[in-house]
C-alpha cells in the first residue's frame, strides 16, 4: 500500500474534465465539435520504483493495484483497465521503455457524470510515465493511444474529442475541432453576460456503454447504405440534408433517424460557431435546445432525468440554452444562464429535481481552463 502522506512525487501532473458546448456524438462521424477542458481536474503524483511493476492507488476507489509490466492484461477492475490500457499501448508505440513506477490519483472530477473522468485518467497516466521516463510522445500520440486504450481495455468505441479536449484545452478557449481532419480553432469563450452551469443528474444509466456502441454501428449501417449509392462519402456528417432525405424511404426508421441527427448536429454546431462569432449568444444558446430535441427524439441517448432538467429552463427567461452533455443515458445538462441568476437555477433546480426523483443533483460551476500538464 503506498503511504500518501510521506509519498515523494518526481512528476505531478494535473488532467481536467471536459465539457462538450454543441457537436454530440459526432467525432466518431468524422465532424466538428466544440469542447473544452475545465477547472475539474485529476492529479496524479508519480515516482520510479526500481522494479518491473507498477503500483497505482485512487483515493476515489480508495484501492490500489499492482500490476507487472510484462503482463499488461485486462483485469476485471473497470477503472484499473483505463491505467493498463495506456501502459498497453505505450508499448506498443515505445517498446520497452516503461520501467516500474508508483502513482497516487486523487480527484475533484465526478464520475459517470458527462465531464470524460475518463479521458482524463487516460491522458493523465499517458503524460504521467511520459514525463516520468521522457518517452518523447507527440500530444496526438498521447490522444490516439487513450481512446485506443478505451477501444480495446474498456470496451467502448468512443470518438476522439474527450482526449483531444484533455490535452489541447487552452484557458477560456473553446476547441473548434474537425474530427476527420483534426485541425483545429480555438474560440475565445465569451458568452457576454451567461455562464456554464452543470446539473448533474447522479444518474448513469446502465446502458450508457453498450448503448454507445449500438450508435456507432447503427451510424455504420446508414453510412454504408447510403455509399451503395454515393460511394465518396466517408463519414455521415459529409451527407448533405437532402441526400440524406432519399433514404427516409429507404432505412428502416430508427437508422434513419440516426443518420438524420448526425448530418443536422454537424450543420448545427457550424451555425452555432457562426452566431458566436458574432457575438450572437442567444442564438447560440437555441442551438443547444435544438441539439437537445435530436438527442431526445432522433438519437435516443437522453433520459428522463436529463430531460425533466432541459425542460425544467425553458421557461426561465435567463436561462438561453441547455441540452444533454456527452455520451447520455445520465450524467449531465450544460446550461447558459445568466451571470446573475446561476444560484437562483441552482436552487429550483435541485428543489424541483428532487421532489421529482428522489435523488438530489449536483450543480456544478466550471470554469474553462487548460489541458493535461506537469505541474
Ligand atoms: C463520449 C465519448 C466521446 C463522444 C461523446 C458524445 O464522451 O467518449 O468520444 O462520442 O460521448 O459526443
Amino acid at each position: 500500500m503506498l503511504n500518501i502522506e510521506t509519498f515523494k512525487s518526481e512528476v505531478v501532473i494535473e488532467s481536467p474534465g471536459r465539457i462538450n458546448l454543441i457537436g454530440e456524438h459526432i467525432d466518431y462521424n468524422g465532424g466538428f465539435v466544440l469542447p473544452a477542458a475545465v477547472d475539474k481536474k485529476i492529479r496524479l503524483r508519480l515516482r520510479k520504483n526500481n522494479s518491473s511493476s507498477c503500483t497505482i492507488y485512487s483515493s476515489n476507489f480508495k484501492s490500489s493495484f499492482t500490476i507487472v509490466l510484462d503482463d499488461l492484461v485486462r483485469k476485471e477492475v473497470e477503472w484499473q483497465n483505463y491505467i493498463i490500457g495506456v501502459l498497453f499501448h505505450i508499448n506498443v508505440l515505445k517498446p520497452n521503455t516503461i520501467e516500474g513506477f508508483d502513482c497516487i490519483i486523487e480527484s475533484n472530477l465526478p464520475l459517470g457524470s458527462g465531464i470524460s473522468s475518463s479521458a482524463a485518467l487516460e491522458c493523465g497516466i499517458a503524460k504521467g510515465v511520459n514525463d516520468l521516463f521522457n518517452l518523447g510522445l507527440s500530444d496526438i500520440e498521447i490522444i490516439k493511444l487513450s481512446r485506443d486504450a478505451e477501444h480495446t481495455f474498456v470496451g467502448t468505441k468512443c470518438g476522439i474529442m474527450d482526449q483531444f479536449a484533455v490535452v489541447k484545452g487552452k484557458k477560456e478557449h473553446l476547441i473548434l475541432l474537425n474530427c476527420e481532419t483534426l485541425d483545429y480553432e480555438l474560440i475565445k469563450a465569451d458568452f457576454r453576460d451567461y455562464k456554464i452551469v452543470l446539473l448533474n443528474t447522479n444518474v448513469s444509466h446502465s446502458l450508457a456503454s453498450s448503448e454507445y456502441n449500438v450508435r456507432r454501428d447503427e451510424c455504420d449501417t446508414a453510412l454504408t447504405a447510403i455509399q451503395k449509392k454515393y460511394p465518396n462519402f466517408q463519414f455521415l456528417t459529409e451527407v448533405p440534408v437532402k441526400i440524406m432525405k432519399e433514404f427516409k424511404a429507404i432505412l428502416p426508421e430508427k437508422i434513419y433517424n440516426r443518420a438524420l441527427y448526425v448530418t443536422q448536429e454537424n450543420k448545427r454546431t457550424i451555425k452555432a460557431v457562426k452566431s458566436l462569432k458574432k457575438n450572437n449568444i442567444e442564438k447560440f444558446g437555441s442551438y443547444l435546445y435544438k441539439s437537445h430535441y435530436g438527442l431526445q427524439h432522433l438519437y435516443e441517448v437522453s433520459c428522463t432525468e436529463l430531460d425533466f432538467l432541459v425542460n425544467l429552463t425553458r421557461d426561465l427567461d435567463y436561462v438561453i440554452g441547455s441540452r444533454m452533455m456527452g455520451g447520455g443515458f445520465g450524467g449531465c445538462t450544460i446550461n447558459l444562464v445568466h451571470k446573475d441568476k446561476a444560484e437562483d437555477l441552482i436552487t429550483l433546480a435541485s428543489a424541483s429535481y428532487e421532489e421529482k426523483f428522489n435523488i438530489q443533483l449536483s450543480a456544478i460551476q466550471t470554469t474553462i481552463s487548460d489541458g493535461v500538464k506537469q505541474l
